[in-house]
């Protein structure tokens, strides 16, 4: 069986007549890719460039999937070489992807900031005890860093999240480590505890513009989190993992093991509300369904602000084995005036994993949401109302939680990119050991077409270029064929839909490889 399965890859691999892709499309519904038959961690290579692509395996699709956006994650883990970001296409196909000299990768995003969109993400160190030491970075439409953000008051910025506001400023999530007395958990001994800030950043002045910390309004004894489990790196006690703040100037902070929300006025600081955990203020009308979200993340208010959406992990490292407990998407109303809470929808992926850690929830703009699965390399898209549309895995199911293959969030967004570089291409070895022309362009998301030209030379006598071949791009790597009377030099022109070029490949000397 595998090798049929294998037989079945190199087929659909092996390099066509002219303009055949040369990079994989996604799989579909491949049950060999889930027993792990192209291993661990099945990824797409390509002949223009060094990297490492998670390759697709589409399990379910409806057409109500919004096909107009992009895929932004960023793959880690235990069998990735590198962290990187990347963007694929609504078919598996590379758009972008880059390294960051060598650090861990988080939270891929599209952004505005003054009418502009940035791709946004953190690079850092996350090995400082479940959280993360790093800066945020801004890159234009250029794929140029537009900016590197610090938290202020010289503290050390987290990976959870990097929010910009209307308002052209950022929210930070930052973690600080103080020795606490451990009286009220009738333990006589001080612990080091990681309390929890959030920061609203001027970006031009690097400056805070308000925080609130964790420690002012949560006990020790309100999590649920056990003190000996972090007893190497210190008491993870609160553990921050969303901020938002919506219309009204308010903040909607995550908690992960308060089991919380906390909803902070934006003004002066004090905690509004609690929603979940021992604090909790709310009555579940929903007869505990709305507050029985545990270990959760990336909390919004929707686009609307009617309702409030959660990543709903239910599990981690030490309730993995729990009975019934499985992770969804929920989306809650509060009725401020009442206290009361109400479930209104639950996304529940249709293979009921579980994601450990990590994990998103995003509305999409046509009201779809979109689930990231966190250590379990899924994502799923669902209706507004929580019919199952669309489930990829970018790794093997049957080794969810064992952090082989992870992303943080992964959501979905529109993106516009014109790289400053060159295309890339290359005289290589097809599958049948005739020499191709391959070609692709990281990041140029506007290329539609390449156009194969030839000289005779390159200096200013002989330089003339000839159209020699065409073919419209359908995937990230492009390739043509090879013809014995091509002249020595070739390169590839990228064409947008109007036909206006937008780069030029260096030239590929054909001598000897055609
Ligand atoms: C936030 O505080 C301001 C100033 O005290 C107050 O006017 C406002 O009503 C508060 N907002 C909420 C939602 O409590
Ligand atoms: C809570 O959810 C469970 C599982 O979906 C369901 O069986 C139960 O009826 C719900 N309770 C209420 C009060 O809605
Ligand atoms: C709030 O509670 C009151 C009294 O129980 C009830 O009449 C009213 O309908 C409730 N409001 C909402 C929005 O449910
Ligand atoms: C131009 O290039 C060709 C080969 O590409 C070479 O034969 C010729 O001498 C060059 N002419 C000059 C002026 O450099």
């Amino acid at each position: 069986m595998t090798l049929s399965w294998l037989l079945c890859l190199s087929l659909a691999v092996a390099a066509g007549p002219r303009g055949v892709l040369s990079d994989r499309p996604a799989l579909v519904n491949d049950y060999g890719f889930d027993q792990e038959a192209y291993g661990l961690h099945p990824v797409q290579k390509y002949r223009t460039i060094d990297a490492e692509v998670p390759l697709l395996n589409v399990i379910q699709y409806e057409p109500k999937c919004d096909q107009s956006l992009y895929t932004m994650m960023a793959p880690r883990g235990g069998q990735t070489q590198k962290p990187q970001v990347t963007i694929l296409d609504p078919d598996g196909h590379l758009v972008w992807t880059t390294h960051w000299k060598g650090q861990q990768l988080y939270n891929l995003m599209v952004q505005e900031y003054r009418g502009e969109k940035y791709l946004t993400f953190w690079a850092g160190d996350d090995t400082v005890g479940g959280h993360g030491a790093g800066k945020a970075y801004m890159l234009d439409k250029n794929y140029n860093t537009f900016r590197t953000i610090n938290a202020a008051n010289g503290r050390d910025l987290d990976l959870h999240d990097f929010r910009l506001t209307k308002d052209g400023t950022a929210l930070l999530t930052v973690y600080e480590l103080y020795d606490r007395n451990l009286a009220e958990l009738g333990q006589d001994r001080e612990a080091p505890v990681w309390d929890c800030i959030i920061q609203e950043v001027d970006l031009d002045t690097g400056e805070a513009l308000f925080e609130w910390r964790a420690m002012l309004t949560y006990p020790l004894g309100a999590s649920f989190k056990e003190v000996d489990e972090g007893k190497k790196m210190g008491w993870d006690y609160f553990h921050i993992n969303s901020v938002d703040k919506d219309s009204r100037g308010n903040y909607l902070v995550s908690s992960r093991y308060m089991h919380s929300l906390t909803y902070i006025n934006g003004t002066t600081g004090d905690v509004i509300w609690i929603l979940g955990g021992k604090m909790n203020m709310f009555e579940d009308i929903s007869g505990g369904n709305a507050t029985s979200f545990q270990l959760q993340h990336d909390a919004r208010w929707s686009p609307d602000e009617k309702t409030i959406t959660i990543f709903d992990n239910k599990v981690d490292d030490w309730h993995l084995q729990d009975d019934g407990l499985i992770t969804r998407g929920l989306r809650v109303q509060v009725d401020e005036k009442n206290m009361t809470v109400k479930l209104v929808t639950e996304y529940i992926n249709p293979h009921r994993f579980h994601a450990k850690s990590q994990g998103s929830l995003q509305e999409l703009p046509n009201g779809n949401v979109l689930l990231g699965f966190g250590d379990s390399a899924a994502f799923t898209e669902f209706s507004h109302d929580g019919v199952p549309l669309c489930d990829t895995h970018f790794a093997p199911e049957n080794r969810y939680t064992k952090s082989d293959v992870e992303s943080y969030r992964v959501y979905k967004y529109e993106w516009h990119g014109w790289p400053t570089t060159k295309p890339d291409a290359v005289l290589a070895l097809d599958m049948t050991h005739k020499w191709n022309a391959y070609v692709s362009w990281n990041g140029a998301t506007e290329v539609r077409k390449w156009v194969l030209q030839g000289s005779k030379g390159l200096n200013d006598t002989q330089e003339h270029w000839d159209n020699l071949d065409a073919a419209l791009k359908k995937g990230f790597e492009t390739s043509f064929e090879m013809k014995y009377w091509y002249p020595t030099y070739l390169r590839l022109v990228a064409k947008d839909s109007r036909s206006n070029i937008l780069g030029v490949s260096e030239p590929l000397n054909t001598l000897g490889q055609k």
